[in-house]
């Protein structure tokens, strides 16, 4: 009984406090707001240099919060990971821990004003030596960065194509509005090209079909060939076969296998799916509530997964061939977003808990070259890299 007014009362929200949480909002976004449109006008505050030129795309420290009704929901807290060019970046983890957020922050899609991204830099290869830092980049320059630089594949394709529009004028419009001065046969001409490479048999006469005309799979396909029409650097793929069957999922990823290396473009591959990470991605990042746990080549990954979270993301998946009594379940759930504790997010979950991890959140530590995990269990196995680092959201104002 008191174990539930304890619940109860942690949840509860007064008039007051709700006030006083509308009246913070506010001000924050409006302050980040007015601060972003100044950093907008001076290219030296969003133009900045790769770590390394080897990577598409950095992410450093990056924090993204939504500023909700109920507090301070902080879905991506300091994370750090790149794609390196023509490599296949996985990123994993449960439902709500932060990858969509990953991407939208990419493409500055966010919800704004209540989405914000408060701290840390997201750095874009312009390829000539120079870097975007996306965090400030103006509106007018992104608009030049979606579709070209970086485009985005859905998860339902249904929703992405317009349902009145035939195919053709929406893959029309994607090279038109990039390309103003291509003739309108050539801008067909192009559409009945990437018709041609996604695998669109009869392109002509798919090139007059309405979205509903065609199957789940090939949908995909035309959102693929949106998605491709400008060649980008990266693809950002947000659950792109999760809503298909199986076999036409093999299909799509290997498609979206070939198209990359055809194009010489990076994949950003998002989904809880650890079997279509497995047959892809050459790098992996697991992430869980709102912070990555390990990343490392998907070998080091599958074959040495280190983090307790993600070995029983492993030991949750069916192996064909390996009978088991039940599959296994990572026993408790996910912290409340809104209150965070200070230390590691999985300890109540963790079967490999330790003294200390009650304390601190653990720090990154470097196991080999190329495999990062945080948690204490191995701080005597490598290097420490340092510390997640948040934004105490008071300091904004
Ligand atoms: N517009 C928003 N307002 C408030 N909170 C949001 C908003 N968008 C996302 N969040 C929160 O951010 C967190 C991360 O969400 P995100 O969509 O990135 O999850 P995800 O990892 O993509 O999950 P899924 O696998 O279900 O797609 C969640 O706790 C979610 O509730
Ligand atoms: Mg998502």
């Amino acid at each position: 009984m008191a174990e539930k007014t304890e619940k109860k009362k942690s949840s509860y929200i007064s008039a007051s406090e709700s006030r006083k949480i509308t009246r913070f909002n506010r001000r924050v976004t409006r302050k980040l707001e007015n601060e972003r449109a100044d950093a907008g006008k001076d290219p030296s505050l969003y133009t900045t240099k790769m770590k390394d030129e080897n990577n598409v795309v950095e992410f450093d420290n990056v924090c993204t919060y939504f500023f909700t009704d109920v507090g301070t929901v902080k879905a991506v807290d300091g994370i750090n990971f790149s794609i390196p060019k023509h490599a296949t970046v996985g990123v994993v983890g449960e439902s709500g821990c932060g990858k969509s957020v990953t991407s939208l922050s990419l493409m500055q899609l966010l919800q704004r004003p209540s989405g914000q991204t408060v701290g840390g830099e997201i750095r874009l290869n312009l390829g000539d030596g120079t870097a975007y830092n996306i965090v400030n980049t103006p509106n007018s320059i992104m608009e030049t960065i979606r579709g070209n630089k970086i485009s985005m594949i859905f998860q339902e394709p249904m929703t992405s194509l317009n349902p009145v529009f035939r195919i053709g004028a929406q893959v029309d419009e994607v090279t038109k509005l990039h390309n103003p001065e291509m003739s309108d046969e050539d801008v067909k001409a192009r559409t009945l090209e990437m018709l041609d490479l996604v695998g669109i048999a009869n392109k002509e006469g798919v090139y007059n079909m309405y979205p509903h005309e065609l199957s789940g799979g090939m949908r995909q396909r035309i959102c693929i060939a949106i998605a491709l029409a400008c060649s980008p650097t990266l693809i950002i793929a947000d659950e792109p076969t999760t809503a298909l069957d199986v076999t036409i999922q093999a299909q799509i990823l290997d498609l979206l296998q070939n198209l990359k290396d055809k194009i010489g473009s990076s994949i950003m591959l998002i989904t809880h799916d650890l079997g279509v990470v497995a047959g892809m991605a050459d790098y992996v990042v697991v992430m869980y509530a709102g912070r990555v746990v390990e990343k490392g080549t998907a070998d080091d990954i599958f074959h040495h997964p280190m983090h307790p979270y993600t070995i029983g993301l492993m030991r949750s998946k069916p192996v064909v061939g390996k009978k088991v009594e039940a599959l296994y379940n990572i026993p408790g759930s996910v912290p409340n977003p809104v209150d965070m504790p200070q230390y590691c997010y999985f300890r109540d979950r963790c079967e490999m808990r330790k003294p200390e991890c009650d304390g601190v959140y653990p720090p990154e530590i470097k196991v080999s070259d190329t495999h990062f995990v945080s948690c204490y269990c191995y701080k005597d196995q490598g290097e420490i890299q340092g510390y997640p680092s948040s934004v105490d959201v008071n300091t904004l104002l």
